[in-house]
């Protein structure tokens, strides 16, 4: 079950999966647009949009507990942001990612986004310490986008 995510009880150990940063979730939180996977009374799945400008949605982040992961619920819930921004009459559905985030860049590109723009060493300039992931230093954004 997909329902609205409760922001009075936002689930932070999930949302911490996709993002490192409490401070960066609770100011996309405050304006963004949450939805949660709901399995046996536990919250499993989560993802964040954000009205960037008219038509322009972000998603700022989609997490799924690690024991669910690859069972369908991460494409679901992508499945349902792009189904939102559609019925919102949105033309564009955009995602940054790490250049080292190599099984989020399948996840995305699977679902049928495209790489459009690279913003280099971001990560080196907004994060205190170097980010490694799959023995690569993640450096540059790269932003997927669909057109919807
Ligand atoms: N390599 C290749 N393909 C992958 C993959 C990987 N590591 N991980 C997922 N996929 C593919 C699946 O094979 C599937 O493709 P298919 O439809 O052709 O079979 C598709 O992506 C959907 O997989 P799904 O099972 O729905 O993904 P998931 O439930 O595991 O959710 C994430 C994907 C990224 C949300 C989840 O792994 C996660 O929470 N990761 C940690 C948080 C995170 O990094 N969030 C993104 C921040 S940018």
């Amino acid at each position: 079950m997909i329902s609205p995510l409760d922001k009075n009880n936002p689930p932070y150990s999930l949302l911490l999966l996709a993002d490192p940063s409490h401070q960066q979730i609770q100011t996309y939180l405050k304006t963004g647009i949450g939805y949660q996977a709901i399995i046996d009374d536990q919250v499993v799945g989560v993802y964040v949009l954000q009205l960037r400008s008219t038509g322009h949605y972000e998603l700022m982040n989609i997490a799924v507990l690690e024991a669910h992961q690859g069972k369908g619920i991460g494409k679901t819930l992508l499945q349902h942001a792009i189904d939102y921004c559609r019925q919102k009459q949105a033309h564009t559905l955009e995602i940054g990612t790490g250049n080292s985030s190599l099984s989020q860049l399948a996840f995305y590109q699977k679902l049928g986004f495209r790489i459009v723009r690279v913003i280099p060493n971001f990560f080196v300039t907004h994060y205190d310490e170097p980010i490694f992931e799959n023995g690569i230093q993640c450096r540059d954004m790269l932003i997927l986008s669909m057109q919807l």
